[in-house]
């Protein structure tokens, strides 16, 4: 008996990333991290741990902190994707400027995915308080234990930016 076999066809999947229209030919169920890092060339967004586990691959999808290790590509056609390198054309975004100020990075490998996830906190609540922080970050793992300055450039980012950190 013939054995049945399902091929995968790739596709092209149109994607909004950082206020750019790209055009990639790509397995609709290719996980969007490696389209942003492969296809894009955005290697700004870590690869960790693959299963959501770490928030090294954290980016900002209509405003909410994504995995992008396990969005399939195809799942966010449409949708307003922003990753560390649309954050701001410059640097000078509020979370970036406090990141430097307090020079919170030590190997910087999950500092990405930290500033996007305290970015997407930000646009929920200006001012967030620690447990807030506590709350939204504790998805984010650091295997270089930068936690405490993580929390105080959040706080500071909140005062240069008058609470709206965007
Ligand atoms: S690589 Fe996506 S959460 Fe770890
Ligand atoms: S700075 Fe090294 S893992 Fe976070």
């Amino acid at each position: 008996m013939a054995e049945q076999t399902t091929k995968a066809v790739v596709k092209t999947i149109i994607l909004k990333v950082n206020g750019a229209v790209h055009n990639v030919n790509v397995l609709p169920d290719t996980p969007l991290l490696w389209v942003l890092r492969d296809n894009l060339g955005l290697t700004g967004t870590k690869f960790g741990c693959g299963m959501a586990l770490c928030g090294a691959c954290t980016v900002i999808i209509d405003g909410r902190a994504t995995r992008s290790c396990i969005t399939p590509v195809s799942s966010v056609v449409g949708k307003e994707i922003t990753t560390i390198e649309g954050l701001s054309p410059d640097n000078s975004h509020p979370l970036q400027k406090a990141w430097i100020e307090v020079d919170v990075p030590q190997c910087g490998y999950c500092q990405s995915g930290q500033i996007m996830q305290a970015a997407a906190l930000l646009m929920q609540n200006a001012y967030p308080t620690d447990a807030d922080i506590d709350a939204a970050m504790a998805g984010n793992i650091c295997r270089c234990g930068t936690y405490q300055r993580i929390r105080k450039a959040i706080h500071e980012a909140t005062e240069t930016a008058g609470g709206a950190a965007e």
